[in-house]
C-alpha cells in the first residue's frame, strides 16, 4: 500500500513538473511506447478527456499536421490548436452526428475511450455503468474509426467483461489487455489495447443485452440489489 502510496506521488509529482494536467497523461505514454498507436499526422477521437491529459499526449505526438478530438460531458480547458474539444455526452442520440460534423469525411487512426461514470461508490452499478459506456463506444467505431486503425479503451474488470472482450476481438486483428505502471495496482481498471480494426463490429447478442437488462433490474434507484 505505501509502495502504491509513493508510486501515486511520484506520477502526481511528475505530471506537475513535465506540465501535464493530469498522471494519467502517464498512462496513454506508457501504452503509446509499448504499442505505437499514435503517429505524426494521426487523426485521433479521445472520448471522455477531462481534464486532459491524454488530450496534450496526443496533441504533442500528432503535431500541427494531426488532429486531436476530445469529448467529454464536463468542460475541458482548451489544450493546443490541434486540439478540438466538445462537451457532449457520448450515450445521447446526437452524438454521432455531432461528431461527424467535426471529423467531416476523415475518420480517425485512434480511438481513445478513458470514460469513468459517476462513481456512486456502489460496485456493481458503477461497473455496470461503465460497462455500457465501453459498449457505447464499440457501437460507434464503424462510424468514427478508419479500417487499419486502433482503439484504447479503459474497463473496470468485472460482470460481462467476456461479452465486451468478445466484440473487440471479433472487430479487430490483435486485441492485447495493458495495466501500465501509472495505473494504481490496487484498482479494478485495465486498458484494452485492440490494434487492426476491420471497419466491422459485431452487434450486442440479445442475449448480453438481456442478461444486461436484467442486471439493471436488479439494482434499484439507489444502486442497491433487489432480493
Ligand atoms: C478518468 S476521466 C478521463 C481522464 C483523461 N483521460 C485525462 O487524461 O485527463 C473520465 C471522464 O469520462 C467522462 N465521461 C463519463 N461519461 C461520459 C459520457 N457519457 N460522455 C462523455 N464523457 C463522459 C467523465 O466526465 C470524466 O471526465
Amino acid at each position: 500500500m505505501r509502495l502504491e502510496q509513493a508510486k501515486r506521488d511520484y506520477y502526481r509529482r511528475k505530471a506537475r513538473e513535465e506540465g501535464y494536467r493530469s498522471r494519467a497523461a502517464f498512462k496513454l505514454k506508457q501504452i503509446n511506447s509499448k504499442y505505437h498507436l499514435i503517429s505524426l499526422g494521426h487523426t485521433v477521437v479521445d472520448m471522455g478527456s477531462a481534464p486532459g491529459g491524454w488530450l496534450e499526449v496526443s496533441s504533442e505526438i500528432v503535431g500541427s499536421k494531426g488532429i486531436v478530438i476530445g469529448i467529454d460531458l464536463i468542460p475541458v480547458r482548451p489544450v493546443a490548436p490541434n486540439v478540438k474539444i466538445i462537451q457532449y455526452d457520448i450515450t445521447s442520440e446526437e452524438f454521432p452526428s455531432k461528431l461527424k460534423e467535426i471529423i467531416g469525411e476523415r475518420k480517425a487512426d485512434c480511438v481513445l475511450a478513458d470514460l469513468s461514470p459517476k462513481l456512486s461508490g456502489v460496485w456493481d452499478l458503477d461497473q455496470f455503468k461503465q460497462m455500457e459506456l465501453c459498449h457505447r463506444v464499440i457501437d460507434l467505431l464503424p462510424e468514427v474509426l478508419k479500417a487499419g486503425g486502433s482503439c484504447v479503451m479503459k474497463v473496470f474488470q468485472g460482470k460481462d467483461m467476456e461479452s465486451l472482450r468478445n466484440r473487440l476481438r471479433t472487430a479487430f486483428s490483435r486485441l492485447d489487455v495493458s495495466k501500465p505502471d501509472a495505473s494504481r495496482k490496487e484498482s479494478s481498471e485495465i486498458y484494452m489495447i485492440a490494434l487492426g480494426f476491420s471497419g466491422q463490429v459485431a452487434r450486442r447478442s440479445s442475449q448480453d443485452a438481456q442478461e444486461e437488462r436484467q442486471s439493471e433490474q436488479l439494482l434499484d434507484s439507489s444502486g442497491f440489489v433487489q432480493p
